[in-house]
């Protein structure tokens, strides 16, 4: 497993200009949606992450033909070959479970591993399944795969108990081929899943409602190829504000949609953080931290609340906050995982049940850590830069999966950090 070696400074002074990348989270379901249909799709903005790479390792094997050329991918599944989603794919990476509901639309069939439990929690997919069956798909569960057979899928009013952004996402792919109209009702708002839709759009799909609680989607016969910009990844944007709120110097972010970050630039204003969108060039934000930040209660929640993914980032800015902040997690049970490490570091927190108790201004000093989710090895990160000393991460695997190059990023804002191959490793 690879390692990242920071020599952090607790007077951090980077500055410099990153470009976001596209969004992980929005690139995934759109080449889950390119099942949907036998012409090519082309999309704009890719992020050249570790889970591009596993979705489209899955979709060759169901049949998908692909080329990547920088940032735009061109994917075409001309016949499904396959109609199986293996444990290997599934257990890599949670959102292969994004190829059910356009496999089951487009070809009747599938056969996708049950997602297991990860290191943020149970996270079970009951509403996508309880959608699917509503549609007229029969469903069941053997040896740890989900069997799922529908020979049309049929519309359907559909209310999710609770949000959730793939079954949102999975049960729109669905309806976009099926007989008659869907309802769904209590979908997530998340930028990713109307970047979705607008594809879906695109591709000749009858939605109303996109990025609102409910949406009505008429199903059609087939669907067209179409060519597609991915939004830029707001999570990353957002872990780089963070930089830029623990940092002393001033750091531009190009690539950035404020208006997709409104609750955490809230937040990092109320603590201090100088954020300010260039009056000459759209998205780009530019971000300096304060002498003084000020500790601030967080409460992850549904689009367009404070997002869980960046609840362990901004974890590590509190820490350096003069006084008491508390995080709840409600989206997730068990997103904590950062927290033993960032003790390690010297962080002063506590956790009860769904809230961490933050206590600050605690300086860190830097240790050796280990990743356990994407987010988690970010925020060891965002610590290991403002710690005194040498912090060295491992099993940074995790953050291969959703940050594109982050150390060079770092890098070229001054930042001392190095990735360590397994080969160098002592
Ligand atoms: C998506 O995961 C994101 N992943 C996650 O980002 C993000 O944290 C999450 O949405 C936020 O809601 C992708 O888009 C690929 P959910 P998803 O379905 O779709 C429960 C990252 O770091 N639930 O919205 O898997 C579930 O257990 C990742 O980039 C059910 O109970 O999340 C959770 O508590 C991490 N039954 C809550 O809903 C279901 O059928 C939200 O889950 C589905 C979900």
């Amino acid at each position: 497993m690879a390692k990242i070696k920071i020599l952090g400074n607790q007077q951090l002074r980077l500055s410099g200009t990153v470009k976001i990348s596209g969004a992980k989270n929005a690139v995934l379901p759109a080449i889950a949606a390119s099942l949907l249909t036998k012409e090519a799709i082309y999309l704009h903005n890719i992020p050249l992450v570790k889970d591009v790479f596993t979705i489209l390792t899955l979709m060759r094997g169901l049949g998908a033909e692909y080329s990547l050329e920088k940032e735009s991918l061109t994917i075409q599944t001309r016949s499904i070959l396959s109609d199986e989603a293996s444990y290997e794919h599934v257990r890599a990476m949670r959102a292969s479970i994004l190829v059910l509901g356009p496999l089951l639309a487009r070809h009747g069939k599938a056969i996708v591993a049950l997602p297991g439990g990860c290191a943020i929690g149970s996270r079970p997919i009951d509403l996508h399944i309880h959608g699917l069956e509503k549609m007229g798909a029969s469903i069941s569960l053997e040896h740890g795969y989900i069997h799922a057979h529908a020979k049309k899928l049929h519309g359907a009013e559909i209310e999710f108990e609770k949000k959730t952004v793939g079954g949102t996402e999975n049960l729109v792919m669905a309806a976009s081929l099926a007989r008659g109209e869907t309802i769904l009702r209590n979908c997530s708002l998340e930028p990713e899943v109307v970047n979705l839709c607008q594809l879906l759009v695109k591709m000749g799909a009858k939605i109303e409602g996109i990025g609102e609680e409910t949406m009505r989607i008429k199903g059609v016969d087939d669907l067209g190829g179409a060519d597609h910009e991915i939004i830029p990844d707001r999570i990353e944007a957002g872990t780089f504000l963070v930089v830029g709120a623990l940092n002393q110097g001033e750091i531009t972010l190009e690539g950035v949609q404020p208006e997709h970050l409104t609750t955490v630039i809230e937040k990092l204003r109320f603590s201090g953080t100088e954020i300010l969108a260039d009056p000459q060039r759209d998205n780009v934000v530019k971000v300096k931290g304060s002498a003084e930040i000020k500790p601030q209660d967080v409460t992850t929640s549904p689009y367009p609340g404070f997002p869980t993914d960046m609840q362990a980032q901004f974890t590590v800015l509190m820490t350096q906050a003069e006084g008491t902040s508390i995080i709840t997690e409600t989206i997730f049970d068990r997103r904590f995982s950062h927290v033993n490490e960032l003790l390690r570091l010297g962080a002063n927190i506590e956790v009860f049940q769904d809230k961490a108790i933050v206590k600050g201004k605690t300086p860190l000093s830097g240790a050796e850590v280990i990743a356990s989710d994407l987010r988690a090895s970010a925020s060891l990160v965002l610590a290991g830069l403002i710690a005194s000393g040498e912090t060295v991460i491992n099993d940074v695997e995790h953050l291969d999966r959703g940050y594109e190059k982050i150390e060079e990023k770092l890098k070229s804002l001054g930042a001392q950090i190095e990735r360590i191959k397994n080969e160098e490793i002592s």
